[in-house]
């Protein structure tokens, strides 16, 4: 049995037709920047999310920084967020000279712990970074009160959650600002670099257009300094054949794990989603205590399985002048340590995860 770990070229075969003809249509135009696909995408993007602003642009990452900018961060701020995420995260922080402040996750869902923010708090503090690990929200109700009580904004990554939803909305209509990712792995993905930024604030959404087109107002004339950061027309082209599949891809998704936690063997700990929450399933991601001993084992019979995140934040050596060391941040130290993510795509039958989850099983000895 050959399983692919996202099965992209089986994506691409089964819409192949559309994002051709689509391909196409944009190559006749020859309108590669912003050209009319991408104002398609982003009202199809607000009318998906429920989002009032959709704004795409050229990643995941810009997207955060893009944010930030239309927050106004400066140097010196402090913006509250996970040690459990892909750099990126804080990566950006750093690149608009504030100061990336960790708490620790929650051992369950992997997301920042609502309840440890309020004592990381300080006079600096400007925004609140919640990351939709793997796909799940985080408290958003517990991280809003929060906000709220201490004028905080909060900027959601949900680089891993296009489409997930807590108390029935989407985390890219939720905070003040929220983003995605297109990278082509994501449970939405471009076929390149790609993402996108949502808020219901109208000054941010001008502000966040403007940006991406190096800060200007009008052509030439430049009322901000901002950044190269469009998403291009070709990648809005295949984005609209995708997202027009997506609502089904996303349910699938979810058959997928239910596959998997309903034939996964005790001893692995499977994936919990708060009952408030739905999820994408960038992710599927198990927690076992010989990790790499299983990732060999699984990859000796041609399962593809990865680790999100073996180093946390925190212990990065481009993090060591913010002074953190180990034992900081306990349970996101165990987690690098455990988690391991299973193939996962919208085209995993049930017979391969019940293949899958048989050699987990065999592996470890049960
Ligand atoms: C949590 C998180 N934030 C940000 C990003 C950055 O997105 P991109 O790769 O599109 O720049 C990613 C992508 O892997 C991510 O997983």
């Amino acid at each position: 049995m050959n399983i692919d770990f996202a099965n992209l070229q089986l994506q691409y075969q089964k819409y192949k037709t559309d994002i051709d003809n689509k391909i196409q249509a944009v190559l006749n135009k020859s309108n590669y920047i912003l050209g009319e696909e991408v104002y398609k995408l982003e009202q199809a993007l607000e009318k998906y999310t429920g989002a009032k602003h959709a704004v795409t642009c050229s990643s995941g990452t810009d997207a955060l920084l893009l944010a930030m900018m239309a927050i106004d961060i400066q140097p010196g701020d402090e913006i509250i967020t996970t040690p459990f995420t892909f750099i990126s995260t804080a990566e950006t922080i750093a690149l608009m000279k504030a100061k990336p402040v960790f708490v620790d996750i929650e051992s369950d869902t992997y997301n920042i712990d609502a309840n440890l923010i309020e004592a990381a708090i300080t006079k600096k503090t400007k925004a609140i970074m919640p990351v939709s690990l793997y796909g799940q929200p985080s408290d958003m109700a517990t991280i809003q009160a929060i906000a709220d009580k201490y004028n905080l904004r909060v900027i959601i990554d949900g680089a891993q959650s296009f489409g997930s939803t807590y108390n029935g909305k989407t985390d890219s209509s939720l905070g003040d600002i929220s983003v995605t990712s297109f990278f082509p792995a994501k449970p939405l993905g471009c076929y390149g670099d790609g993402g996108a930024i949502f808020t219901n604030n109208d000054k941010y959404a001008k502000t966040i257009k403007m940006m991406r087109v190096h800060g200007q107002n009008k052509r030439y004339h430049h009322k901000y300094i901002g950044i190269g950061g469009r998403l291009d027309t070709m990648q809005a082209a295949i984005l609209l054949v995708k997202l027009s599949h997506y609502k089904r891809e996303f349910e699938d998704r979810n058959k997928v794990s239910q596959y998997y936690t309903n034939s996964l063997p005790h001893d692995v700990l499977t994936p919990v989603i708060r009952p408030n929450r739905t999820s994408s399933w960038a992710q599927y991601t198990i927690s076992v205590k010989n990790r790499d001993d299983l990732q060999n084992k699984l990859k000796d019979h041609g399962i593809p399985a990865a680790v999100h995140y073996p180093i946390p934040l925190h212990l990065q050596e481009c993090f060591l002048y913010l002074n953190y060391k180990r034992g900081d941040f306990v349970n996101a130290e165990k987690a690098s340590k455990r988690v391991l993510s299973l193939p996962m795509n919208s085209f995993l039958a049930k017979k391969e995860v019940l293949h899958i989850s048989r050699i987990i099983r065999s592996a470890l000895n049960l």
